[in-house]
Protein backbone atom coordinates (compact mmCIF):
# COMPACT_ATOMS: atom_id res chain seq x y z
CA UNK A 1 0.00 0.00 0.00
CA UNK A 2 1.25 3.61 -0.88
CA UNK A 3 0.94 5.76 2.75
CA UNK A 4 0.58 9.49 2.79
CA UNK A 5 1.35 11.59 5.39
CA UNK A 6 -1.96 13.02 5.50
CA UNK A 7 -4.45 13.66 8.42
CA UNK A 8 -6.93 12.55 5.52
CA UNK A 9 -5.01 9.20 4.74
CA UNK A 10 -4.51 8.36 8.35
CA UNK A 11 -8.75 8.46 8.85
CA UNK A 12 -9.28 6.75 6.09
CA UNK A 13 -7.17 4.20 7.43
CA UNK A 14 -8.65 4.39 10.85
CA UNK A 15 -12.30 4.10 8.68
CA UNK A 16 -11.51 1.11 7.31
CA UNK A 17 -10.28 -0.30 10.34
CA UNK A 18 -12.04 -3.62 11.35
CA UNK A 19 -11.18 -2.83 14.94
CA UNK A 20 -11.95 0.60 14.62
CA UNK A 21 -14.31 0.31 17.69
CA UNK A 22 -11.92 -0.93 20.58
CA UNK A 23 -10.13 1.87 20.59
CA UNK A 24 -13.14 3.32 22.96
CA UNK A 25 -13.09 0.76 25.15
CA UNK A 26 -10.25 1.83 26.70
CA UNK A 27 -9.57 4.42 28.98
CA UNK A 28 -6.99 6.87 27.28
CA UNK A 29 -5.09 9.18 30.52
CA UNK A 30 -4.99 12.98 29.19
CA UNK A 31 -2.47 15.55 28.89
CA UNK A 32 -4.05 19.12 29.23
CA UNK A 33 -7.15 17.76 28.69
CA UNK A 34 -6.10 16.10 25.45
CA UNK A 35 -6.18 12.29 25.06
CA UNK A 36 -2.62 11.12 25.06
CA UNK A 37 -1.02 9.41 21.85
CA UNK A 38 0.01 6.12 23.81
CA UNK A 39 3.22 4.48 22.72
CA UNK A 40 3.81 2.31 25.69
CA UNK A 41 1.57 -1.19 25.13
CA UNK A 42 4.87 -2.58 25.37
CA UNK A 43 5.28 -1.25 29.07
CA UNK A 44 1.66 -1.24 30.45
CA UNK A 45 -1.17 -1.67 28.41
CA UNK A 46 -4.49 0.69 28.60
CA UNK A 47 -7.59 -0.42 31.02
CA UNK A 48 -10.37 -1.57 28.65
CA UNK A 49 -13.67 -0.17 29.80
CA UNK A 50 -15.09 -3.55 30.76
CA UNK A 51 -12.42 -4.70 33.69
CA UNK A 52 -14.21 -2.93 36.09
CA UNK A 53 -17.06 -5.10 35.65
CA UNK A 54 -15.18 -8.38 36.53
CA UNK A 55 -13.45 -6.85 39.20
CA UNK A 56 -16.71 -5.11 40.77
CA UNK A 57 -18.50 -8.50 40.33
CA UNK A 58 -15.74 -10.58 42.55
CA UNK A 59 -16.33 -7.61 44.94
CA UNK A 60 -19.38 -7.40 45.30
CA UNK A 61 -20.09 -11.56 46.03
CA UNK A 62 -17.25 -10.76 48.28
CA UNK A 63 -19.85 -8.63 50.28
CA UNK A 64 -22.42 -10.64 50.00
CA UNK A 65 -21.19 -13.96 50.23
CA UNK A 66 -17.88 -14.13 52.07
CA UNK A 67 -16.45 -17.82 52.35
CA UNK A 68 -19.12 -18.85 50.35
CA UNK A 69 -18.00 -17.03 47.85
CA UNK A 70 -15.80 -20.08 46.67
CA UNK A 71 -18.24 -22.25 45.68
CA UNK A 72 -21.35 -20.16 45.12
CA UNK A 73 -19.99 -16.54 43.53
CA UNK A 74 -21.22 -16.20 40.27
CA UNK A 75 -17.89 -17.58 38.91
CA UNK A 76 -16.69 -19.66 41.62
CA UNK A 77 -13.51 -18.58 43.38
CA UNK A 78 -11.74 -22.05 43.56
CA UNK A 79 -11.62 -22.36 40.45
CA UNK A 80 -11.43 -19.07 39.01
CA UNK A 81 -8.48 -19.61 37.18
CA UNK A 82 -9.41 -22.35 35.07
CA UNK A 83 -11.83 -20.31 32.94
CA UNK A 84 -8.59 -18.05 31.94
CA UNK A 85 -6.97 -21.47 30.16
CA UNK A 86 -9.07 -21.63 27.19
CA UNK A 87 -8.82 -18.14 25.91
CA UNK A 88 -5.14 -17.81 26.66
CA UNK A 89 -4.13 -20.92 25.09
CA UNK A 90 -5.27 -19.62 21.45
CA UNK A 91 -3.57 -16.84 22.50
CA UNK A 92 -0.28 -18.45 22.63
CA UNK A 93 -0.95 -21.49 20.16
CA UNK A 94 -1.30 -24.43 23.34
CA UNK A 95 -3.76 -27.05 24.13
CA UNK A 96 -5.98 -25.75 27.10
CA UNK A 97 -4.63 -28.19 29.32
CA UNK A 98 -0.59 -26.69 28.87
CA UNK A 99 -1.47 -23.17 30.14
CA UNK A 100 -2.39 -21.61 33.61
CA UNK A 101 -2.31 -18.33 35.40
CA UNK A 102 -0.70 -18.18 38.85
CA UNK A 103 1.94 -15.91 40.49
CA UNK A 104 3.94 -13.19 38.46
CA UNK A 105 6.66 -13.52 35.92
CA UNK A 106 9.80 -13.67 37.67
CA UNK A 107 7.90 -16.37 40.00
CA UNK A 108 7.02 -18.58 37.44
CA UNK A 109 10.39 -18.34 35.23
CA UNK A 110 11.59 -19.75 39.32
CA UNK A 111 9.44 -22.44 39.40
CA UNK A 112 9.30 -23.60 35.95
CA UNK A 113 13.83 -23.47 35.73
CA UNK A 114 12.82 -25.64 39.19
CA UNK A 115 11.44 -28.23 36.78
CA UNK A 116 13.69 -27.90 33.93
CA UNK A 117 17.17 -26.83 34.92
CA UNK A 118 18.05 -29.89 36.18
CA UNK A 119 21.89 -29.56 36.05
CA UNK A 120 24.18 -32.88 35.86
CA UNK A 121 28.09 -33.18 36.69
CA UNK A 122 28.20 -33.24 32.91
CA UNK A 123 24.91 -31.17 30.92
CA UNK A 124 24.38 -27.76 33.21
CA UNK A 125 25.37 -24.80 30.66
CA UNK A 126 22.62 -22.46 30.03
CA UNK A 127 21.80 -20.45 26.83
CA UNK A 128 20.37 -17.06 27.05
CA UNK A 129 20.71 -13.69 24.52
CA UNK A 130 23.40 -11.27 25.88
CA UNK A 131 21.88 -8.04 27.38
CA UNK A 132 18.66 -9.75 28.66
CA UNK A 133 15.93 -8.15 30.65
CA UNK A 134 17.54 -7.63 33.94
CA UNK A 135 15.64 -9.58 36.14
CA UNK A 136 16.21 -12.86 33.88
CA UNK A 137 19.70 -12.34 34.35
CA UNK A 138 19.30 -12.54 38.05
CA UNK A 139 16.81 -15.35 37.33
CA UNK A 140 19.51 -17.07 35.32
CA UNK A 141 22.56 -16.55 37.97
CA UNK A 142 20.96 -17.04 40.80
CA UNK A 143 19.61 -20.54 40.06
CA UNK A 144 23.04 -21.21 39.12
CA UNK A 145 23.99 -20.46 41.66
CA UNK A 146 21.57 -22.34 43.71
CA UNK A 147 23.41 -25.47 42.11
CA UNK A 148 26.15 -24.84 43.83
CA UNK A 149 27.41 -23.87 40.31
CA UNK A 150 29.39 -20.57 39.19
CA UNK A 151 27.68 -18.28 37.00
CA UNK A 152 30.75 -17.46 34.59
CA UNK A 153 31.03 -21.49 33.82
CA UNK A 154 27.36 -22.01 33.40
CA UNK A 155 25.87 -19.42 31.32
CA UNK A 156 26.77 -18.95 27.83
CA UNK A 157 25.46 -15.56 26.21
CA UNK A 158 24.91 -15.48 22.68
CA UNK A 159 26.10 -11.73 21.82
CA UNK A 160 25.03 -10.30 18.64
CA UNK A 161 27.88 -9.19 15.86
CA UNK A 162 30.18 -6.50 16.12
CA UNK A 163 28.10 -3.37 14.62
CA UNK A 164 24.51 -5.06 14.17
CA UNK A 165 21.57 -4.65 16.40
CA UNK A 166 20.10 -8.25 16.74
CA UNK A 167 20.72 -11.57 17.28
CA UNK A 168 21.21 -14.03 13.70
CA UNK A 169 19.62 -17.18 14.66
CA UNK A 170 22.73 -18.63 12.89
CA UNK A 171 24.89 -17.77 15.77
CA UNK A 172 22.33 -18.88 18.04
CA UNK A 173 21.78 -22.61 16.81
CA UNK A 174 25.84 -22.08 16.10
CA UNK A 175 26.13 -21.81 20.37
CA UNK A 176 23.86 -24.82 20.93
CA UNK A 177 25.72 -26.81 18.57
CA UNK A 178 29.26 -25.74 20.39
CA UNK A 179 27.92 -26.08 23.87
CA UNK A 180 26.32 -29.78 22.60
CA UNK A 181 26.22 -31.91 25.27
CA UNK A 182 26.76 -29.86 27.98
CA UNK A 183 23.87 -27.63 27.47
CA UNK A 184 21.07 -28.15 30.20
CA UNK A 185 18.71 -25.13 28.88
CA UNK A 186 18.10 -22.66 26.54
CA UNK A 187 16.26 -19.32 28.08
CA UNK A 188 15.39 -16.41 26.15
CA UNK A 189 13.47 -13.48 25.38
CA UNK A 190 11.12 -14.41 22.33
CA UNK A 191 10.88 -11.08 21.70
CA UNK A 192 13.77 -8.86 23.27
CA UNK A 193 12.29 -5.93 24.83
CA UNK A 194 14.54 -2.86 23.80
CA UNK A 195 14.77 -3.81 20.15
CA UNK A 196 11.86 -5.61 19.96
CA UNK A 197 13.46 -8.51 17.59
CA UNK A 198 10.96 -11.79 17.48
CA UNK A 199 13.37 -14.76 17.92
CA UNK A 200 12.38 -17.99 15.92
CA UNK A 201 11.47 -19.56 18.64
CA UNK A 202 10.81 -22.35 16.15
CA UNK A 203 14.02 -23.25 15.07
CA UNK A 204 15.68 -22.39 17.95
CA UNK A 205 13.80 -24.36 20.19
CA UNK A 206 14.24 -27.77 17.87
CA UNK A 207 18.06 -26.71 17.84
CA UNK A 208 18.27 -27.41 21.75
CA UNK A 209 16.33 -30.56 21.92
CA UNK A 210 18.69 -31.24 19.04
CA UNK A 211 21.57 -31.43 21.39
CA UNK A 212 19.03 -33.08 24.25
CA UNK A 213 18.40 -29.77 26.15
CA UNK A 214 15.10 -27.90 27.41
CA UNK A 215 13.71 -24.51 25.66
CA UNK A 216 11.64 -22.21 27.53
CA UNK A 217 10.78 -18.78 26.58
CA UNK A 218 9.75 -15.75 28.55
CA UNK A 219 7.24 -14.10 26.61
CA UNK A 220 6.67 -10.80 28.49
CA UNK A 221 6.70 -9.13 24.90
CA UNK A 222 5.40 -11.84 23.01
CA UNK A 223 1.69 -12.69 24.16
CA UNK A 224 -0.60 -10.46 22.81
CA UNK A 225 1.79 -9.18 20.39
CA UNK A 226 2.78 -11.82 18.12
CA UNK A 227 2.03 -15.15 16.64
CA UNK A 228 3.00 -18.14 18.98
CA UNK A 229 2.82 -21.83 18.22
CA UNK A 230 3.78 -22.95 21.76
CA UNK A 231 2.66 -26.30 21.19
CA UNK A 232 3.27 -26.65 17.62
CA UNK A 233 7.08 -25.87 18.12
CA UNK A 234 7.37 -28.17 20.92
CA UNK A 235 8.56 -26.11 23.43
CA UNK A 236 9.40 -27.32 26.91
CA UNK A 237 7.81 -24.37 28.96
CA UNK A 238 7.33 -20.70 28.89
CA UNK A 239 5.88 -17.81 31.09
CA UNK A 240 4.76 -14.29 30.00
CA UNK A 241 3.02 -11.07 31.92
CA UNK A 242 -0.41 -10.00 31.56
CA UNK A 243 0.00 -6.26 32.21
CA UNK A 244 1.78 -4.98 28.76
CA UNK A 245 -0.26 -6.23 25.55
CA UNK A 246 -2.57 -8.03 27.64
CA UNK A 247 -3.91 -5.44 29.11
CA UNK A 248 -4.66 -6.64 32.81
CA UNK A 249 -3.34 -4.24 34.77
CA UNK A 250 -0.01 -3.05 36.54
CA UNK A 251 2.04 -5.77 38.24
CA UNK A 252 -1.01 -8.39 37.48
CA UNK A 253 -0.59 -12.25 37.07
CA UNK A 254 1.26 -14.73 35.19
CA UNK A 255 0.24 -16.83 32.54
CA UNK A 256 3.11 -20.18 32.28
CA UNK A 257 2.75 -22.87 29.47
CA UNK A 258 4.30 -26.66 30.13
CA UNK A 259 4.46 -28.54 27.35
CA UNK A 260 1.90 -31.64 26.87
CA UNK A 261 4.55 -34.09 27.41
CA UNK A 262 5.61 -32.60 30.72
CA UNK A 263 2.30 -33.00 32.39
CA UNK A 264 0.49 -35.41 34.73
CA UNK A 265 4.12 -36.91 35.73
CA UNK A 266 5.16 -37.75 39.03
CA UNK A 267 9.00 -37.89 39.00
CA UNK A 268 9.26 -34.61 37.45
CA UNK A 269 11.50 -32.24 40.22
CA UNK A 270 8.49 -29.03 41.02
CA UNK A 271 7.91 -27.14 44.26
CA UNK A 272 4.42 -28.13 45.01
CA UNK A 273 1.32 -26.45 47.15
CA UNK A 274 -2.05 -27.13 47.93
CA UNK A 275 -3.64 -25.58 44.82
CA UNK A 276 -1.80 -28.35 42.25
CA UNK A 277 -2.83 -31.67 43.34
CA UNK A 278 -5.84 -32.73 42.54
CA UNK A 279 -9.02 -31.08 42.94
CA UNK A 280 -11.40 -34.33 43.57
CA UNK A 281 -9.20 -34.94 46.79
CA UNK A 282 -7.70 -31.90 47.82
CA UNK A 283 -10.43 -31.10 50.42
CA UNK A 284 -9.67 -34.55 52.24
CA UNK A 285 -6.36 -32.88 53.78
CA UNK A 286 -4.08 -36.00 52.60
CA UNK A 287 -0.50 -35.54 52.85
CA UNK A 288 0.00 -37.41 49.31
CA UNK A 289 0.13 -34.86 46.36
CA UNK A 290 -1.16 -35.82 43.69
CA UNK A 291 -0.88 -33.73 40.37
CA UNK A 292 -3.45 -32.00 38.38
CA UNK A 293 -3.26 -33.31 35.33
CA UNK A 294 -2.53 -30.10 33.61
CA UNK A 295 -0.15 -27.29 34.15
CA UNK A 296 -2.52 -26.43 37.31
CA UNK A 297 0.28 -28.46 38.91
CA UNK A 298 2.73 -26.06 38.96
CA UNK A 299 -0.07 -23.67 40.98
CA UNK A 300 1.02 -23.51 45.13
CA UNK A 301 -1.21 -21.21 45.85
CA UNK A 302 -5.58 -20.64 45.59
CA UNK A 303 -6.05 -18.23 43.16
CA UNK A 304 -5.93 -14.48 43.19
CA UNK A 305 -9.24 -13.67 42.10
CA UNK A 306 -8.95 -9.79 42.34
CA UNK A 307 -6.31 -10.36 39.55
CA UNK A 308 -7.27 -13.05 37.92
CA UNK A 309 -10.56 -10.71 36.80
CA UNK A 310 -9.07 -7.77 35.36
CA UNK A 311 -7.27 -10.87 33.37
CA UNK A 312 -10.15 -12.43 32.50
CA UNK A 313 -12.09 -9.34 30.80
CA UNK A 314 -9.30 -8.89 28.66
CA UNK A 315 -9.42 -12.04 27.25
CA UNK A 316 -12.97 -11.69 26.68
CA UNK A 317 -11.31 -9.16 24.00
CA UNK A 318 -8.88 -11.26 22.53
CA UNK A 319 -11.30 -13.99 22.13
CA UNK A 320 -13.85 -11.93 20.10
CA UNK A 321 -11.44 -10.69 18.05
CA UNK A 322 -9.02 -12.93 17.73
CA UNK A 323 -4.66 -13.12 17.02
CA UNK A 324 -4.94 -13.25 13.39
CA UNK A 325 -7.16 -9.69 13.49
CA UNK A 326 -5.27 -8.55 15.61
CA UNK A 327 -1.62 -9.20 13.46
CA UNK A 328 -2.90 -7.97 10.59
CA UNK A 329 -3.56 -4.42 11.89
CA UNK A 330 -0.63 -4.59 13.97
CA UNK A 331 1.60 -5.17 10.80
CA UNK A 332 -0.39 -2.37 9.09
CA UNK A 333 -0.34 -0.11 11.52
CA UNK A 334 3.50 -0.37 12.58
CA UNK A 335 4.81 -0.04 8.75
CA UNK A 336 2.65 3.19 8.62
CA UNK A 337 4.20 4.56 11.35
CA UNK A 338 7.73 3.63 9.99
CA UNK A 339 6.73 5.58 7.20
CA UNK A 340 5.76 8.50 9.32
CA UNK A 341 9.41 8.37 10.83
CA UNK A 342 10.99 8.59 7.68
CA UNK A 343 9.04 11.25 6.45
CA UNK A 344 10.12 13.17 9.35
CA UNK A 345 13.54 12.46 9.03
CA UNK A 346 13.94 13.39 5.22
CA UNK A 347 11.76 17.19 5.93
CA UNK A 348 13.96 17.52 9.15
CA UNK A 349 17.46 16.04 7.96
CA UNK A 350 17.69 14.21 11.51
CA UNK A 351 19.26 10.82 11.72
CA UNK A 352 17.00 8.35 13.84
CA UNK A 353 17.51 4.80 12.94
CA UNK A 354 15.14 2.32 13.60
CA UNK A 355 17.39 -0.49 15.08
CA UNK A 356 14.14 -3.11 14.95
CA UNK A 357 14.03 -5.59 12.46
CA UNK A 358 11.93 -5.14 9.73
CA UNK A 359 11.56 -8.50 9.03
CA UNK A 360 11.22 -9.80 12.75
CA UNK A 361 9.12 -7.78 14.49
CA UNK A 362 5.72 -7.03 16.10
CA UNK A 363 4.29 -3.87 17.85
CA UNK A 364 7.26 -2.13 18.81
CA UNK A 365 9.61 0.59 17.06
CA UNK A 366 12.57 0.71 19.00
CA UNK A 367 13.99 4.29 17.30
CA UNK A 368 17.93 5.17 18.10
CA UNK A 369 18.19 8.80 17.95
CA UNK A 370 21.13 9.80 17.05
CA UNK A 371 21.40 13.47 17.04
CA UNK A 372 18.35 14.53 19.34
CA UNK A 373 18.38 13.14 22.82
CA UNK A 374 16.51 13.31 25.81
CA UNK A 375 15.46 16.63 25.62
CA UNK A 376 13.40 15.04 22.70
CA UNK A 377 11.52 12.65 24.41
CA UNK A 378 10.79 15.60 27.21
CA UNK A 379 9.06 17.08 24.61
CA UNK A 380 7.02 14.27 23.39
CA UNK A 381 5.98 13.62 26.96
CA UNK A 382 4.88 16.98 27.78
CA UNK A 383 3.25 17.06 24.78
CA UNK A 384 0.92 14.00 24.85
CA UNK A 385 3.15 11.83 23.75
CA UNK A 386 3.29 8.44 26.08
CA UNK A 387 6.80 6.58 24.72
CA UNK A 388 9.62 5.63 27.00
CA UNK A 389 13.47 6.50 27.11
CA UNK A 390 16.13 3.76 27.77
CA UNK A 391 19.34 4.27 27.64
CA UNK A 392 21.91 5.36 25.88
CA UNK A 393 19.65 6.82 23.28
CA UNK A 394 16.45 4.96 22.51
CA UNK A 395 12.86 5.44 22.41
CA UNK A 396 10.65 2.40 21.76
CA UNK A 397 7.15 2.99 20.12
CA UNK A 398 4.99 0.82 20.47
CA UNK A 399 1.49 1.22 18.75
CA UNK A 400 -0.88 -1.27 20.05
CA UNK A 401 -3.85 -2.81 17.67
CA UNK A 402 -6.58 -2.85 19.95
CA UNK A 403 -6.48 1.31 21.01
CA UNK A 404 -3.77 2.67 18.84
CA UNK A 405 -5.19 4.65 15.70
CA UNK A 406 -3.76 5.99 12.53
CA UNK A 407 -4.35 9.31 12.65
CA UNK A 408 -2.20 8.56 16.52
CA UNK A 409 0.84 7.88 14.24
CA UNK A 410 0.69 10.87 11.86
CA UNK A 411 -0.25 13.44 14.40
CA UNK A 412 2.75 11.79 16.56
CA UNK A 413 4.99 12.46 13.20
CA UNK A 414 4.06 15.99 13.59
CA UNK A 415 4.74 16.55 17.24
CA UNK A 416 7.98 14.90 16.68
CA UNK A 417 9.21 17.27 13.60
CA UNK A 418 8.08 20.23 15.94
CA UNK A 419 9.70 19.34 18.60
CA UNK A 420 13.32 18.47 16.20
CA UNK A 421 12.93 21.73 15.22
CA UNK A 422 12.17 23.48 18.48
CA UNK A 423 15.11 20.86 20.02
CA UNK A 424 17.80 21.74 17.89
C1 LIG B 1 11.22 -9.44 29.26
C2 LIG B 1 10.79 -9.31 30.68
N1 LIG B 1 11.07 -10.29 31.55
C3 LIG B 1 10.73 -10.22 32.84
C4 LIG B 1 10.06 -9.11 33.34
C5 LIG B 1 9.75 -9.05 34.81
O1 LIG B 1 8.38 -9.17 35.06
P1 LIG B 1 7.80 -9.26 36.55
O2 LIG B 1 8.16 -7.99 37.25
O3 LIG B 1 6.31 -9.36 36.34
O4 LIG B 1 8.37 -10.46 37.20
C6 LIG B 1 9.72 -8.07 32.47
C7 LIG B 1 9.02 -6.88 32.97
O5 LIG B 1 8.76 -5.92 32.29
C8 LIG B 1 10.11 -8.17 31.11
O6 LIG B 1 9.85 -7.19 30.24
Amino acid sequence: MQFKNTLAFAQQLDNEDPLKNYREQFHFPKVDGKQVIYFTGNSLGLQPKRTKDFVNEVMEDWASLAVEGHFYSKKPWWDYHERLAAPLAKVVGAKTEEVSVMNTLTVNLHLLMVSFYRPTEKRFKIICEEKAFPSDQYLIQSQVRFHGLDADDAIVEVKKREGENHWRTEDIVAKINEVGDALALVIIGGVNYYTGQVFDMNKITKAGHDVGAFVGWDLAHGVGNIELKLNEWNVDFAAWCSYKYMNSGPGNASGIYVNEKHLNKTDIPRFEGWWGTRKETRFLMKPEFEPIETADAWHLSNPPVLSLAPYLASLTMFDEVGMPTLIEKRDKIVSYLEYILQEIDKEVDSTFEIITPRENRGCQLSVFLHGQGKSLFDYLMKNGVITDWREPNVIRLAPAPFYSSYEDMYQFGQLLKKGILENS
